[in-house]
């Protein structure tokens, strides 16, 4: 039996390249029988960033609803709000900080990439990967899908597992394992570029139809006149029908850009109904959790539950070992 764990920040609504980089793949991994998987919202992870209660509260609903609305089996799997066991993660964070060395933290990029302007920088940035390790190390996890971005990290997690059990003369810490696909390409947003809620060129496919249609048309496209054959392969809109279309469909919308006479708006509107149609068994459920809260909310105290039982036995071996 192997564990997975993976968390997400509640730092916005769950967005296409979240669902198809992230949630999917995970949950696919965690459909294997051999397979028990630790899905959460990492919400204290989000403090780093947002500083709104209700906009926390409101982000993390949303990203709970999603994994719920993918199919994420709650009750052979443990889902739960890193915020709801507090007290386990930041105090395993706290005798994980005093094994840390400050150069690994100061040489990590989620840090360096903000430090040209320190005086921005909380301490909880800087101590983020190591949250992050715990959040891991509490549950003895033992593959840790994420994107290529997180590689680091999880790198930092093992660093510091390793320490703990060595200067300790324990075996205690599970060493995990980051799951990256290479092959999971980044998915672009609307400008082009990667998809992020921070640069806000997301396509959100739980939202309204008219905003979803409305983020949709911000695609950025070439001005090649409706007439004229167009290249589907240089086009961004093409690039995300061939992410979400059937074979048959791209096929089909692929013939109709070479020939003219389709134009970036038509190939919009295709996009806009294939994703109303791919997705929309998770559009009413997503909806039907966030307009049922109490079911969403019994499905991560359940989780939470489990995961408590966990936590604490991690807990009482490290300060066995600490000595306190
Ligand atoms: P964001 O950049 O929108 O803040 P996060 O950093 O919260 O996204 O990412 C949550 C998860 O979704 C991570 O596992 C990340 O690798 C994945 N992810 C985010 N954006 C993309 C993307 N554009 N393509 C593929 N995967 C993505
Ligand atoms: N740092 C991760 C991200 O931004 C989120 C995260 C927090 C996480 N704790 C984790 C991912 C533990 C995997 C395991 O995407």
């Amino acid at each position: 039996m192997s564990r997975i764990l993976t968390g997400i920040q509640s730092s916005g609504r769950p967005h296409l390249g979240n669902l198809l980089g992230a949630i999917l793949p995970a949950i696919q991994l965690s459909q294997n029988p051999n397979n028990e998987s630790f899905f959460f919202i990492a919400d204290l992870h989000s403090l780093t960033s947002i500083k709104d209660g209700q906009l926390l509260k409101t982000n993390t609903n949303a990203i709970a609803a999603a994994w719920l609305a993918c199919g994420f089996d709650t009750s052979k799997n443990c889902f739960y709000r890193q915020s709801a066991l507090a007290p386990f993660h930041t105090e395993l964070a706290w005798h994980l900080n005093c094994f840390t060395p400050f150069p690994m933290l100061s040489n990590a990029t989620s840090f360096k990439d903000k430090s040209e302007n320190l005086a921005d920088v909380n301490a909880g940035l800087f101590t983020y990967p190591v949250l992050q390790a715990a959040d891991i190390l509490l549950y003895q996890a033992n593959i840790v899908p994420v994107g290529k971005d997180q590689k680091q990290h999880l790198e930092i997690t093992k660093e510091i597992a390793k320490a703990f059990n060595h200067k300790m003369k324990v075996d205690l810490l599970v060493l995990p394992e980051a799951k990256i696909d290479e092959n999971v390409m980044v998915i672009p947003g609307t400008d082009g570029r990667k998809m992020s809620k921070s640069y806000h060129n997301f396509i959100d496919i739980f939202e309204t139809e008219k905003n979803l249609l409305k983020q949709i048309k911000t695609i950025v496209s070439d001005s090649t006149p409706l007439e004229e054959p167009k290249n589907p392969d240089q086009d961004l809109t093409f690039s995300l029908l061939s992410l979400v279309a059937s074979e048959s469909d791209l096929k089909t919308i692929r013939e109709k850009y070479l020939a003219g006479g389709y134009g970036y708006g038509h190939a919009k509107k295709d996009l806009f109904e294939i994703i109303l149609e791919k997705f929309k068994q998770e559009r009413l459920l997503f909806n039907h959790y966030l307009e049922n809260l109490d079911e969403l909310h019994l499905k991560l105290t359940e989780g939470e539950q489990k995961a408590k039982a966990i936590a604490e036995k991690t807990i009482k071996s490290v300060r066995e070992v600490l000595g306190y």
